[in-house]
């Protein structure tokens, strides 16, 4: 059978990240969750004192870009690769409030981009991957043979994502992760360096109404027609 590269596209906490990965785990492909990557950047550079509330050193952040290693190691249990900032597993210190409240400045840089995107591009080179970000379809790779677009109302992600935050045992309020996707909607979606657009030929996919089963199996469809 063919393989083919699936990008899949969205606003914050579409639900993206779980479809890829099942679509990944049922086809026998690759998932890579290019958000992670951004978020293990972020995490660094809260780390090194480059970002706070207060100050965003972005030329300190693009000079120690060098000094970031990003990987994955598939975790057996889990099911998925979990991400690794220079050989420290980070999957569960990227995925806090905070590092969300950052992590679209750091993404609007153009150099994190350009270093990102080309391991991106080295990941998915042997096709056989399912993509997930903001520019996967537009940017990292423009002639995916399945591009999905995910969108869904702010309150149904905004609620997901604080599901997700209360069951790790994140002590939050509903509101602020209401206003972090919102934000992080906005700022994604207006940056210069590859905004959060839909790619012409991506096939949009609301699911705000939809089951993760009823949406994966709708996904499957599509992939059925291109391989
Ligand atoms: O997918 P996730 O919500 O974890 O992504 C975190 C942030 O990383 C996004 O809000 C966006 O700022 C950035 N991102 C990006 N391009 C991608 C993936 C993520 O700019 N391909």
């Amino acid at each position: 059978m063919k393989k083919i590269t699936i990008a899949i596209d969205g606003f914050s906490s579409t639900g993206k990240s779980t479809v890829a990965k099942q679509l990944a785990k049922h086809l026998g492909y690759v998932y890579v969750d290019t958000g992670a990557m951004y978020r293990a950047v972020t995490y660094y550079a809260m780390q090194n004192g480059l970002i706070n509330k207060e100050i965003f050193n972005t030329e300190a952040l693009i000079s120690n870009l060098p000094k970031i290693t990003i990987s994955f190691k598939f975790n057996e249990d889990k099911g998925f690769a979990e991400v690794y900032l220079n050989n420290e597993n980070v999957e569960k210190q990227i995925r806090t409030l905070e590092v969300s409240s950052f992590v679209s400045q750091v993404a609007a840089v153009s150099q994190v981009r350009k270093k990102l995107v080309e391991q991106q591009q080295n990941m998915g080179k042997d096709k056989g991957v399912v993509m997930d970000g903001r520019d996967i379809g537009t940017v990292v790779f423009p002639d995916a043979e399945l591009k999905l677009f995910m969108t869904a109302s702010a309150e149904t992600r905004a609620q997901r994502r604080y599901d997700e935050l209360i069951e790790r045992g994140d002590k939050i309020e509903y509101e602020a992760v209401l206003k972090n996707v919102q934000e992080r909607d906005y700022i994604d979606s207006n940056r210069k360096d590859s905004p959060l657009v839909k790619a012409d030929e991506a096939i949009e996919f609301d699911n705000s109404n939809m089951t993760l089963k009823e949406q994966f199996e709708e996904i499957l469809k599509l992939v059925n027609q291109k391989i």
